[in-house]
């Protein structure tokens, strides 16, 4: 059977406020979490023991998934007292694996909406007996990434997370986000430090001439980390432009909960996403937008490109583009918010008067 450890002990700071309650995998991108989206795909991938390490708001994430008993795996939590960083988090699971030293264990970064073929990149490790297979993707701006540079064969010629000159962007490969390592590569990870697995487990690995492979696939990528990219990863499951096994058959223009209540004549498009109990008042207009549960949006308004949360109220007449409004936030009718307005958890912004 092969294991999986699923890194979501981060802050989510970008993506505040909504990841103050909220930690960055668990918040809903298309009515599941990207946790449970990135479960499905590795069940399919025949994955069947995961181990979350956790640490930013660990206990949301037991309290949903429990042991896995409905989701078709085992899940096991390593909680962090304090962050323990990408690599000491992955030794820090590893402390409940229970495969053998020479076998593979896939890694996966928490906020990534991928459809990868995770057997296959399984199988590759394996064929080139790699010490670590990266998965990698092409993106036309590198630099909020790790970069990975490879020769004609795949080895990993280098390192460069969030490179800060131009003399370091040398490639458009990209760190994915999911990795295969072999288990004892993992165990010689430091265990009482935080460590970086981008910033010195993959240097090191270079330095001391362990086999790194690289491996690219086109499919569909997106680090789900800022609230524009996340309205976009969204709006791409809900079009079925973004593969996820949790919903197929549903996918199109929008997808609607069946507890929610939209007016006949309330237009909701462009892949947006309305949550259970969510009203919709007539003639409002929702685009390409992700709207969590019990929200209520009055008539009249506007909202694009934007993120409410859950139970937040919207008056009527308004209009909101590339906006996120966290939970229980009360926007009064006829304001209009423009792109980049960040609306705190419970925070009131009266009605205008015309
Ligand atoms: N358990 C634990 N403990 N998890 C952590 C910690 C920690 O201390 N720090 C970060 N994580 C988790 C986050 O929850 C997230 O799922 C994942 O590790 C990556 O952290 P991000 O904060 O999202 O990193 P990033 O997006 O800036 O960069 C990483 O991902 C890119 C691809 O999406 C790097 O791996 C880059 O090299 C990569 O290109
Ligand atoms: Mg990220």
């Amino acid at each position: 059977m092969l294991e999986a450890i699923l890194l979501v002990g981060g802050q989510g700071t970008r993506l505040r406020p909504l990841t103050i309650s909220t930690p960055k995998p668990m918040l809903p991108v298309a009515g599941y979490s990207c946790t449970e989206h990135q479960i499905a795909l590795a069940r399919e991938a025949g994955i069947g023991r995961i181990i979350l390490g956790t640490s930013y708001r660990a206990e949301v994430f037991e309290s949903y998934f429990g042991h896995g008993e409905e989701f078709g795996l085992e899940l096991i939590y390593a909680v962090e007292d304090e962050p323990l960083g990408t690599g000491g988090a992955i030794r820090h699971a590893a402390q409940h694996l229970t495969c053998g030293p020479d076998d593979p264990v896939v890694v996966f970064n928490g906020d990534v909406l991928t459809g990868l073929d995770i057997a296959g990149l399984v199988q590759k490790w394996r064929n080139e007996k790699a010490d670590v297979a990266i998965y990698l993707t092409r993106v036309a701006d590198p630099r909020p990434f790790g970069l990975v540079p490879t020769d004609a064969s795949g080895r990993v010629l280098e390192f460069l997370e969030k490179p800060t000159t131009p003399e370091e962007i040398v490639t458009d490969q990209i760190n994915a986000g999911c990795y295969v390592f072999k288990r004892l590569v993992i165990d010689s990870i430091p265990g009482d430090r935080p460590v970086s697995v981008e910033r010195e487990t993959f240097p090191a690995l270079l330095a001391s001439n362990k086999i790194v492979i690289g491996v690219v696939d086109d499919g569909y990528w997106l680090d789900l980390g800022t609230p524009l990219a996340f309205a976009k990863g969204s709006a791409d499951l809900v079009q079925g432009i973004a593969p996820s096994p949790l919903l197929v058959g549903r996918t199109g223009l929008a997808i609607i909960e069946k507890s929610a209540d939209v007016d006949p004549s309330a237009i909701v498009t462009g892949g947006s996403y309305v949550g259970h109990n969510a009203r919709i008042g007539p003639g409002t207009v929702i685009d390409r937008s992700v709207i969590f549960n019990e929200v209520q949006i009055a008539g009249g308004s506007r909202v694009t490109n934007s993120i409410i949360s859950t139970a937040a109220h919207v008056g009527s007449d308004c209009h909101i583009v590339d906006t996120v409004i966290a939970e229980r936030a009360f926007i009064g009718s006829n304001n209009e918010l423009v792109a980049g307005t960040l609306v705190f958890p419970d925070e009131r912004i009266e009605p205008v008067t015309i």
